[in-house]
């Protein structure tokens, strides 16, 4: 079975925009890859946080990927930190990656240019998540589109290192791209991200999330319900085409074309469709919240059964650069 790796940030709970950009996918690909899940606790350092809010943050973030479906006896799902070989790996991949691919990354730039001072590691992150990656040998990593250009480094920085000290020992690292197209916020303005507050909750209630959709941003020129609309430019068809199944999505873009429904009736159905998909999300979220210790022990194997192909990983690597 080819072996996939991601990772993703301990933001707390997770936004159907997280959802439907990556969770879903690794959900689906558990069973026809050997998965490893990872909350990335380091990563996540490299920008300001509070420590206590981000031990919160990293439990209810595996909360929500359990109760998002990821099943921890399938797949291995675990907290980067529980297994500190990650880091060790990036210190000896930052010995062979050369400054200026660091500093040419997008994302790099982006963060750099928000901050006075800017910490190393930030400049390092790509660097960490090589390590991730090469760490487990992983063919396929699957991400959103925002994570190309680390991905390519990932391949580089796998490239030199066979190069200088082992032809063919880590594979290059292919990217997966989840087949959602990035999801826009509420507001209809940007991506959905928490920092915006356009954001649905994976876990929100239905009142709470109908609060949410029935002002939301549709089809900017459709002004009036007899106008007609276009739903290929409309941010409630977009969550359609996500949660809807194909015949609702079919006949929702017809009565919008044809200004046959309101946009209120076209959210109704879509809070409809979102419904069937997430209370049985919610129901496991409530049953994961009341049992702890569940979570807690998922991750304890989750570490255990990473750390193991870890350890190998960097004995191996360590005796082909001569660190005893
Ligand atoms: N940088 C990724 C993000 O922000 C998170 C991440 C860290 C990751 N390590 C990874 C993703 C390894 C894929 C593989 O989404």
């Amino acid at each position: 079975m080819p072996r996939i790796f991601s990772g993703i940030q301990p933001s707390g709970e997770l936004h159907i925009g997280n959802y439907l950009g990556a969770v879903r996918n690794w959900v689906g690909l558990q069973h026809e890859f050997e998965s490893f899940i990872c909350i990335v606790n380091y990563h996540a350092i490299t920008q300001p946080f509070e420590p206590v809010d981000l031990m919160r943050r990293t439990h209810e973030m595996a909360v929500s990927l359990l109760a998002a479906g990821i099943d921890p006896g399938v797949a291995t799902l675990f907290v980067q930190s529980h297994v500190p070989e990650h880091t060790e790996l990036a210190w000896l991949l930052n010995t062979i990656t050369p400054l200026g691919e660091l500093e040419r990354q997008t994302q790099f730039k982006d963060k750099a240019s928000r901050q006075e001072s800017v910490p190393a590691g930030l400049l390092n992150y790509p660097v960490l998540q090589a390590a991730d990656i090469l760490l487990y040998h992983a063919d396929i990593v699957p991400v959103g589109e925002d994570q190309i250009q680390h991905l390519e480094l990932s391949r580089e920085i796998a490239r030199r290192w066979n190069a200088r000290f082992a032809e063919g020992y880590f594979p290059e690292p292919q990217p997966k791209l989840t087949p959602t197209r990035r999801i826009m916020g509420l507001d209809g303005n940007a991506k959905m991200s928490k920092s915006l507050g356009n954001t649905v909750a994976l876990l929100e209630p239905t009142a709470a999330i109908w609060e949410k959709l029935r002002p939301a941003m549709t089809d900017p020129a459709r002004v009036r319900k007899t106008d007609p609309g276009n739903p290929d430019v409309c941010n409630i068809y977009q969550l359609h085409k996500a949660f809807s199944p194909e015949a609702t999505q079919v006949h929702v873009a017809a009565q919008c074309r044809s200004a046959g429904w309101g946009c209120i009736e076209c959210k109704r159905v879509l809070a409809d469709s979102m419904e069937v998909e997430l209370v049985p999300i919610r129901a496991r979220a409530v049953e994961l919240a009341a049992h702890p210790q569940r979570v807690t022990d998922a991750l304890g194997d989750g570490a255990s059964r990473a750390r193991s192909v870890a350890r190998t990983t960097i004995d191996e690597v360590r005796e082909r650069m001569g660190i005893a």
